[in-house]
């Protein structure tokens, strides 16, 4: 196992314009910069396979409820976060490595009226700076992909969580032995990804005493969250190359920049190819 370099995972996703990129694309959606809608910040905020779907099955297999504490690991903008302190009335403590995500979220949390149930702080997931049994639940969103030491990533979910909650894992996973073709969402370089097998986790879960109680492939929900998401593309490029808008306003390219197509067409060929797929791991610390 070669450990990635947390400063070079932060690179890959830092922005510093991205709170103006971001306000630009909700005035041109029509929207007030200053109190959006939740629902629009969706098209940005939740940056992994499936939008508030997958944040609504994530927070379904926490069984979150209201005023549960709740950490995510590797929160991004906090879309997910949001998600769930509004849909299930959650606390949620969000930690990431990119200070630029942090400023951000932090900023959208306001904005929307959830500064007080929902902060973000920037942290590793490697050194998670809580106590011992601070969380009633604590999840993971696509960020096991830029975590090599796994054991150590799991390890310190366990430590943070009450006995008998629940961590949900919702990554990316290598579903067979073969090359992966960058860039990627999560890294334009194979030396900054760590995406892994099942196995992989399924063994550091168990050394850090999780008990694994459910698996699920979402393969399928993959292949439709990216179809419809390549159709929108080709919608805004054919708008583009007759003199139109081009992308829509709001979209993940503001989160994956220039090379978004590529990453796109990348990540989705391999997981139609059947060497990449999100998989959902739903686990308990024993009582
Ligand atoms: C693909 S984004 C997912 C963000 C968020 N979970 C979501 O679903 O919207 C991956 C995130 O993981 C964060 N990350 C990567 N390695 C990390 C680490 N060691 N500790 C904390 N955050 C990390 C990145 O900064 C980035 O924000």
């Amino acid at each position: 196992m070669t450990n990635i370099n947390e400063a070079r995972v932060e690179a890959h996703y830092a922005q510093k314009n991205l709170m103006r990129v971001i306000r630009e694309g909700l005035v041109a959606a029509g929207a007030d910069p200053d109190r959006p809608d939740p629902g629009m910040l969706s098209a940005v905020d939740e940056f992994h396979i499936g939008g508030t779907e997958a944040s609504r099955f994530v927070g379904e297999a926490l069984g979150a409820t209201a005023g549960m504490r709740v950490l995510d690991i590797g929160c991004g903008i906090g879309g997910p976060a949001r998600f769930l302190a509004d849909a299930f009335g959650c606390r949620v403590t969000g930690i990431d490595l990119t200070a630029d995500y942090v400023a951000v979220g932090n900023q959208l949390s306001a904005m929307v009226g959830l500064g007080e149930s929902v902060t973000l702080q920037q942290a590793s997931a490697l050194d998670l700076p809580f106590r011992e049994a601070s969380f009633d639940a604590a999840y993971v969103m696509h960020v096991g992909m830029n975590i090599a030491d796994k054991p150590r990533m799991m390890a310190e979910a366990a430590r943070v969580l009450r006995p008998g909650s629940k961590l949900v894992i919702y990554d990316v996973m290598t579903q067979r032995d073969g090359p992966v073709t960058y860039p990627l969402p999560w890294s334009d370089v194979l030396e900054n990804s760590a995406v892994d097998r099942l196995a992989a986790y399924d063994k550091a879960l168990e050394v850090a005493g999780l008990v694994i109680e459910a698996r699920e492939t979402k393969r399928d929900f993959a292949v439709g969250f990216f179809e419809a998401m390549i159709e929108r593309m080709n919608e805004a490029q054919g708008s583009a190359a007759e003199g139109g808008r081009g992308p829509g306003p709001l979209g993940l390219h503001l989160l994956m920049g220039a090379n978004t197509r590529e990453k796109v067409d990348n990540v989705f060929g391999q997981i139609k190819d059947g060497l990449l797929a999100p998989v959902l791991v739903t686990c308990r610390k024993p009582a």
